[in-house]
């Protein structure tokens, strides 16, 4: 059997349309701009690429972009003043400080400087807390575009036994709450866990998000399970350029499962299109318009 492919590139540009017309109807019927501020301090060629996505997706989807680039020694106050001022500023409806930051600055510290109502990335302790209490937050990226790419494949999620690899606040721990919410039952496994394969064999949703190159083999997967790969690991080619990989070894995967994200084109289209509908949300909300129908 071979696997249907998950094309996010096709889901993220369909979401990314819905998102652009209800930025048009809250222009049009409330005089709002939906405004993302990004912040980069530092020069990682990686995180250059995502905010300079970012920056493109959100202009064409109508909304304004504010970035901010500072230098890697940037001192903490500055960053922290920076913040304060994006707070404040009636213009932004989101903000989000890009990661890894660089040694010297204390990322919870600088999370926590977020207004919670303008935290897109959902990161911040106060929208953490709520979506771990069931509450209305704005959640993480990257785990609410892993739901919509499972709900392209399967129509309701509740009953369904599915496996989380990894614990991060970016994307495993947030996923667990997401999962939760949509009446999965949930496993979160990470390095520590024993016996993976075992644990993955059960699961009929398979989430790797542990950022090792081509760890979930396929001959963990169940058959005719929905794997969605979190991973994005550059490792060295034979042409001695790199090449992408994710946390799923797909070739093997790709025969046992019943779908399956790619590599590049899966997870990663979501996370900024999720990200729009996260500021475009936030401005409403912010602004005392009715909830927007994306
Ligand atoms: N770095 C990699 N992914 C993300 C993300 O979703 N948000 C932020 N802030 N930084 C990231």
């Amino acid at each position: 059997m071979t696997a249907k492919i998950i094309d996010g590139k096709a889901i993220a540009a369909e979401l990314r349309a819905r998102a652009a017309g209800e930025v048009a109807r809250v222009r049009r019927e409330h005089g709002l701009t939906p405004g993302l501020a990004v912040v980069l301090v530092g020069n990682d060629p990686a995180s250059e690429v995502y905010v300079r996505s970012k920056h493109k997706q959100t202009q064409d989807a109508g909304m304004a972009s504010f970035e901010h680039k500072l230098p890697a020694d940037v001192p903490q106050a500055e960053l922290l003043a920076l913040i304060d001022r994006l707070n404040r500023d009636r213009n932004v409806h989101g903000i989000l400080v890009q990661l890894p930051l660089p040694k010297s600055l204390h990322t919870e510290t600088i999370i926590n400087a977020i207004d919670p109502a303008k935290d897109v990335d959902g990161l911040h302790p106060h929208n953490a807390g709520r979506l771990a209490g069931g509450f209305a937050a704005l959640a993480p990226c990257t785990p609410l575009g892993c739901i919509i790419l499972s709900k392209s494949v399967h129509a309701s999620l509740e009953g369904m036994n599915a496996i989380v690899i990894g614990r991060s606040n970016l994307v495993g721990r947030p996923l667990l709450q997401l999962l939760l919410n949509e009446n999965a039952t949930v496993t979160i496994a990470h390095s520590r866990s024993r016996d993976l394969p075992a644990l993955t064999a059960r699961a009929d949703l398979v989430y790797a998000a542990v950022g090792k190159p081509e760890m979930v083999r396929g001959d963990w997967i169940k058959p005719g399970a929905t794997v969605i790969d979190v991973g994005i690991n550059r490792i060295p080619a034979a042409d001695g350029k790199t090449r992408l990989v994710g946390d799923v070894a797909f070739a093997e995967a790709s025969q046992i499962a019943g779908a399956i994200t790619p590599v590049p084109g899966g997870v990663g289209q979501m996370t900024v299109a999720c990200l729009l509908v996260n500021t475009l949300r936030a401005a409403c909300a912010i602004a005392g318009v009715p909830k927007p129908a994306v």
